[in-house]
């Protein structure tokens, strides 16, 4: 299998993402060529912890070397957009990272930019293929004919108290209700595949303990076309050793599904996710139940994005319309969390 080279750009959550490339699966696909920040002396330290891998000074130099095939674009979502057309520009492809982009309408640019090129533009929230749990999910809901899509609500948490450093992270603007932003941006992206088509967004935040100008306890509300109701809450103030873990209760007209709701009693709980399904037996508070464990995988599905690099399944359309839907969703909590009302998805 000839590997393709890739170059990596921002390194502070980036620098995972070069230990990923370089030590787990998706070594099979790519060989890192170069590694890339603004901090010359982070890069410095990322190149001498990975066996001193080459140090670009700039992207515009390291896109001149001709045996870089992708970048891996780590850098923060405000402003990125930016940086993918320029990338897409050499008609080199691209992996980034939850949040795709602050800004709709630049996001859509550098989308169509890419679509015209034929050049790939993954990440890993939405990502492109739809995980093994909602897979399930879809099939549980054909088999079992669970009807229409009612409720959903998700949560997600992490022990984060840390203090304000002047990054993105204490920026409203930049930032908005920064732990749904930040974390619970996964499952708000799952719920909009799930539920459809977006309508409007509520917003309720509290700052409860860490040293951060913006939010680090926050829910978002969701109205969509249909009728369904969801809701994701996310917090970076609860420290109950499951830091991360994705819970989501999804009503159907017919049924009930629950994602690992409740404490954990696998024995990898990281590895999997929890899956029962509860329906009406006819015999009250007597419902059927099914449990399933379905694997996790890692969020950047690096194996896909290889064969995009090698020309089959680049995205389609479905693919960049579920990465705008989430920003739009994302554009209307930011307008609800400065004026408390409910706000459209536009
Ligand atoms: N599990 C995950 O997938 C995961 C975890 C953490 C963060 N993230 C995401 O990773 C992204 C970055 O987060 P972070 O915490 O590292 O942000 P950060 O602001 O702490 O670091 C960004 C880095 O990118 C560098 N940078 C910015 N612009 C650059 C440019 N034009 N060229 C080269 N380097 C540049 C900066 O110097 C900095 O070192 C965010 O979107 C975040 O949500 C993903």
């Amino acid at each position: 299998m000839e590997k393709v080279g890739i170059g990596v750009v921002g390194l502070r959550f980036g620098r995972v993402i070069v230990k990923s490339l370089l030590e787990s699966e998706a070594a099979r696909f790519f060989d890192v060529k170069f590694i890339c920040d603004l901090d010359r002396n982070l890069a410095e330290q990322v190149s001498r912890s990975y066996g001193n891998l080459p140090v670009a000074r700039d992207l515009d130099t390291a896109l001149s070397d001709p045996s870089v095939g992708a970048v891996a674009l780590m850098t923060p979502p405000a402003g990125r957009a930016a940086l993918i057309r320029k990338i897409v520009a050499s008609d080199r492809h691209v992996m980034t990272t939850k949040p795709f982009e602050r800004s709709a309408d630049e996001a859509e640019r550098a989308l169509e930019e890419a679509r015209t090129r034929g050049v790939a533009v993954h990440l890993n929230s939405p990502s492109i293929r739809s995980t093994p749990h909602e897979r399930q999910i879809r099939e549980w809901a054909d088999q079992y004919d669970l009807g229409r899509v009612i409720g959903c609500r998700a949560d997600l948490w992490a022990y984060k108290p840390h203090p304000a450093d002047g990054s993105w992270y204490d920026d409203r603007d930049a930032c908005p209700v920064a732990p749904v932003y930040r974390i619970g941006i996964y499952l708000l992206n799952e719920m909009i595949d799930l539920l459809g088509e977006p309508e409007s967004v509520t917003v309720l935040h509290s700052r409860i303990l860490t040293g951060r100008p913006t939010p680090d306890n926050g829910q978002v509300g969701v109205r969509f076309a249909n009728g369904a109701l969801g809701n994701v809450f996310a917090s970076f103030c609860v420290a109950d050793g499951q830091d991360h873990r994705h819970a989501m209760t999804l009503n159907f007209e017919r049924g009930t599904v629950y994602a690992n709701v409740a404490a954990a009693d696998t024995p990898d709980p990281e590895a999997v996710t929890d899956l029962r399904l509860f329906r009406d037996s006819s015999r009250r508070w007597r419902p059927e139940t099914l449990r399933i464990l379905t694997p996790s995988r890692d969020s950047y599905d690096w194996e896909a994005f290889y064969n995009a690099v090698h020309g089959s399944d680049i995205a389609d359309d479905g693919y960049r319309n579920r990465i705008l839907s989430g920003i739009r969703v994302v554009e209307a909590m930011a307008r609800a969390e400065k004026s408390g009302c409910v706000e459209k998805v536009r």
